[in-house]
């Protein structure tokens, strides 16, 4: 009898673990859910519900694992079969012809050597071992021979997937990654998807799959916006964010972290006749894995130039970084035949972007009050453009900051501008002093309404103290009406400052009490525009409680934990007549990857 039901759930759970693998696919990979949130919810919770009452079922490859497992002490070191090279940089057409001059005179070849051209991204290296279709290992690149052993984190990625191949996740054309370039041209990598599937398509025995963890641009101004609420320091870039993500041995943490991954290429593997680089992101693209879409097969150097051009173009607009294109050699027999060098092969190289920066000065620093009172220190430049785009300030996150770069007034320094990412300045030209040069130090006073400013212990944050100082009030405004919020339209900077200087709004709720015909009397405002807001104010009372929660700027309560929250509420009164273990119950639940 006992017997009988712990098989009826063991078939259960293998029906739910697909079931939610293939939603997880058409979510996270194909970006393209079959099903509602709620309906996902449900299948993941009767899943885990399954899994606890028998312990004894729970697998690694189980979708509820990617929550993360306990802490470790130390990181594994993993020797890679095949070494993980590094790729030689070039920075204009003729380092780039030179490339490909060597490789064809290895090649006897007077014919253009085909490439494959991808975007270069700025992550940081893994490889993913599969054997059966199970993921087994992941590693870190490390010293290129022996990295670390971080398979529990890499097993929290949404779009790593723990099982290849799921069943019933044959993605269909639609869904074949398809991009048109900026000068017209459309992807390569639909028909060679088409073209590698007129063979036998197979999961492989064992397979080494390597790609690159991005965290997306977006992503990483959330998290950072998070981190500053909480007084934790300032993550300097997308990539430095995803690889210490990698590295940490509570991979809770780990799972917290909005972490992405794009296969692009292979290590050792079994029983795979690719043979051609086209047809190795092809087969990662069947086997469930995220490729990028910017693809190009290229004949010759003048092709890849062409895409490379496009590429720069297209740069800002990509919502990931990415810092330059790899130019491979497509063919998987020219590539044997060319070889390596010590640390990097011949049949390959970087074509870097110039970088966006440029040299200006130090015109002052400033304390800028945010949302939650943090004092931001921002440098005011010469106006210089960088990249197409006039830059005259740069953000300098914290005080650390500040002192660990020793960024003085009257410096002259490097400034970079990395897509949408606030301008920043990268280091100080330590040569270029006069002796006139002034340190910056926090103010002790708010700039804006003077009161005291504090340092919370264990914070590197500075606060202005005062719930009711303007910048505050008026940042909470702008944070409660931007997009993720209520989506208040046309309720912007400029307008809040106004209404808050004219003391028409203290805090949100005076909002749904403003007159249209006081809107319409402030300075530059037409009456169409305050009718305008008027109906934009009141489209947004039917936003929910799950979008008020965030708009809020509650501290600690994000977009996850606003979702958390007001799935266990129905209302606001409820919620806020919880008890400390409810809630604290809920924030420990949240951790579950159901679709954010
Ligand atoms: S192929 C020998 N493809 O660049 C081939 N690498 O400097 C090397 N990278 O450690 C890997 N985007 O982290 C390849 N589309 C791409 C890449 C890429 C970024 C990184 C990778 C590697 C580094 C080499």
């Amino acid at each position: 009898m006992k017997k009988d039901n712990l098989e009826r759930a063991r078939k259960r759970i293998d029906q739910l673990r697909e079931y939610v693998q293939l939603h997880n696919y058409q979510y996270y990979i194909l970006d393209d859910p079959v099903i509602t949130d709620s309906e996902y919810d449900q299948l993941f919770r009767e899943l885990l519900e399954l899994e606890e009452k028998h312990p004894e079922l729970v697998t690694p490859d189980s979708p509820t694992r990617k929550v993360g497992a306990p802490p470790l002490d130390a990181f594994q070191p993993v020797a890679h079969r095949l070494p993980m090279l590094s790729l030689d940089n070039c920075f204009s057409l003729d380092e780039l012809r030179e490339f490909d001059e060597r490789a064809r005179k290895i090649l006897h070849s007077r014919d253009e050597v085909t490439y494959i051209a991808e975007p270069k991204f700025d992550g940081a290296a893994v490889e993913l071992i599969y054997e059966s279709g199970r993921l087994v290992t992941g590693s870190t690149r490390g010293d290129g021979f022996t990295g670390e052993d971080v398979t529990l984190n890499l097993r929290t990625v949404r779009t790593i997937p723990l099982v290849l191949g799921a069943k019933g996740a044959k993605p269909r054309k639609k869904y074949f990654p398809q991009v048109v370039f900026p000068d017209g041209r459309s992807s390569d990598l639909p028909h060679m998807i088409r073209s590698l599937l007129e063979k036998d398509f197979r999961v492989p025995p064992r397979i080494e799959v390597r790609g690159e963890v991005i965290i997306q641009r977006e992503d990483f101004h959330t998290l950072n916006l998070a981190r500053e609420e909480r007084g934790e320091s300032f993550l300097a870039n997308p990539r430095n964010a995803a690889a210490g993500s990698l590295r940490q041995l509570d991979s809770r943490i780990t799972a917290e972290r909005p972490l992405d991954f794009y296969a692009y290429g292979i290590g050792e593997a079994e029983r795979v006749d690719w043979k051609t680089q086209g047809e190795i992101l092809a087969g990662l693209f069947l086997l469930g894995f995220k490729v990028n879409p910017y693809i190009s097969r290229c004949r010759g150097v003048g092709e890849v130039q062409t895409y490379y051009e496009a590429m720069s173009r297209a740069r800002d607009e990509l919502p990931y970084e990415i810092d330059g294109i790899v130019v491979k050699v497509d063919d998987l027999s020219l590539q044997r035949r060319l070889g390596i060098k010590t640390r990097s092969p011949r049949w390959a190289i970087a074509y870097k972007f110039s970088p966006h920066q440029a040299v200006t000065r130090v015109l002052d620093i400033q304390a800028q009050v945010g949302r939650t009172g943090v004092l931001t220190p921002v440098a005011r430049l010469e106006p210089v453009p960088v990249g197409g785009v006039e830059v005259s300030r740069a953000s300098l996150h914290n005080q650390d900051e500040v002192e660990r770069k020793d960024v003085r007034i009257g410096d002259t320094v490097v400034v970079q501008r990395a897509g949408d990412v606030i301008p920043e300045v990268v280091r100080v030209l330590p040569e270029k002093r006069t002796g006139k040069e002034k340190r910056f130090r926090m103010p002790g006073k708010c700039p804006v309404c003077s009161s005291s400013v504090v340092r919370l212990p264990g914070e590197v944050a500075y606060r202005c103290a005062n719930f009711s100082c303007p910048a505050q009030i008026k940042e909470r405004i702008v944070h409660f009406a931007s997009k993720n919020g209520m989506d208040i339209d046309g309720l912007g900077d400029k307008l809040v400052s106004q209404l808050v200087d004219q003391e028409l709004v203290k805090d949100v709720s005076d909002l749904y009490r403003l007159e249209e015909s006081r809107i319409a009397s402030l300075e530059r405002m037409a009456d169409k525009s305050a009718r305008n807001l008027v109906e934009a104010l009141e489209k947004s009372k039917s936003r929910g409680l799950e979008r008020v929660l965030y708009a809020l700027g509650i501290r600690h309560v994000g977009e996850h934990l606003a979702r958390a929250l007001a799935s266990a509420y129905p209302d606001m009164g409820k919620l806020m007549s919880a008890s400390l273990e409810e809630l604290t119950e809920i924030v420990h639940g949240r951790e579950s990857p159901a679709i954010q």
